[in-house]
């Protein structure tokens, strides 16, 4: 089992949980970010004998360098996340999602890091008329999505002679985490009903897949714990059969936990997010036997608790949004 594990990305809306789950289940925890979101996230962390931070950019070889010693795992979730911030600075999302995961794969060949996990997304897809699974021909409708699909490959591809790869192809996220995110589908479909009492949503037949952020985590400590011939240079899907739902069924289902809101449907898109994908999560629940334990219903009850207790007292503060790191 790995112990002292690196988490690029540690301070974001998965490294947060992911880091705690860790740090519960006794693993050594050292975080790489350069917090583009702020850091207030990990300021319980830092109490922990067990937890390391480290600020920088893994775009800095140098530090790279000496971040990478002394570890069994990489996490490598550290990323420019999404379409929208990726069009905005496509130079800096190409450097971030692939020249620095490349010198990553390297340096943890060199250093003879026994796992290393590559967040990636369902995104890879695009459009697709079947269900896809991991040997489905990947069909990026944006700037995002390719850059994860090289990354993909450098770390496939990589020398695996020390280091078994792993990569996690996780659906869209929902759920609190201590960075939190309303930008994701449900979390911002829940928070702007219950707000405004009113929600307009577009491409309603369009279908996404869906994952809770706890499950997310759930998988990739699975991944560091499982036997290395049953997730060495693996692709998984990241969710749940089940969890496949149009964005219109989505609506529907938090108006339930919201009756009196007001719920307009349209058939056309406005951002331009082309994706509609339903996605086969047999073989991460044959391989490594996981199933979600997440639903939506239970997700939305967890958000509206969040909302109504007035937790996060701002929600609309832009550093809940991903393109806060570009204003
Ligand atoms: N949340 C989702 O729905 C989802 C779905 C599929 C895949 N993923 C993948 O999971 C990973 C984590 O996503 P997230 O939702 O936690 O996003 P996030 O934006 O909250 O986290 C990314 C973290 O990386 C850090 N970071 C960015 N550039 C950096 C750099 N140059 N150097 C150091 N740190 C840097 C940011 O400060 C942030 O803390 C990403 O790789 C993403 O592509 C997420």
């Amino acid at each position: 089992m790995s112990k002292k594990i690196l988490i690029t990305g540690g301070a974001g809306y998965i490294g947060t949980i992911l880091t705690s789950s860790m740090l519960r289940q006794n693993y050594k925890v050292r975080v790489i970010d350069n917090l583009l979101y702020g850091g207030e996230a990990i300021l319980p962390f830092l109490l922990d004998k067990n937890y390391e931070f480290i600020k920088g950019d893994i775009r800095e070889k140098d530090l790279l360098e000496k971040v990478v010693q002394d570890i069994d795992g990489i996490v490598h979730l550290a990323a420019i996340v999404g379409f929208p911030i990726c069009s905005v600075i496509p130079d800096v999302a190409l450097e971030v999602n692939v020249e620095a995961t490349k010198n990553l794969v390297e340096l943890a060949a060199k250093n003879k890091v026994k796992r290393f996990v590559f967040a990636s997304t369902y995104s890879n897809y695009g459009v697709a008329d079947d269900i896809v699974t991991e040997e489905s021909l990947l069909n990026p409708v944006s700037l995002y999505a390719e850059t994860k699909i090289k990354g993909e490959k450098i770390v496939l591809e990589g020398d695996n002679t020390n280091t078994k790869p792993t990569v996690l192809r996780f659906a869209t996220a929902f759920g609190f985490s201590p960075r939190m995110r309303f930008d994701l589908i449900i979390n911002q479909f829940t928070l702007e009903m219950e707000l405004n009492k009113k929600l307009e949503v577009y491409q309603k037949n369009y279908y996404r897949s869906y994952v809770h952020v706890q499950d997310i985590v759930k998988t990739i400590i699975m991944v560091l714990e499982a036997e290395e011939s049953l997730v060495s240079r693996q692709i998984f899907n990241v969710g749940g059969n089940e969890l496949n739902y149009t964005k219109e069924e989505i609506a529907m289902i938090i108006k339930r936990f919201i009756p009196e809101a007001k719920l307009i449907v349209k058939d056309y898109s406005i951002d331009g997010d082309m994706r509609s994908i339903r996605v086969s999560y047999d073989k991460v629940k044959k391989v490594l036997g996981f199933k979600p334990s997440w639903s939506v219903e239970k997700g939305i009850e967890e958000m509206l608790g969040i909302i109504r207790n007035k937790i996060i007292s701002n929600p609309k503060d832009p550093r809940y949004y991903q393109l806060s790191a570009v204003k």
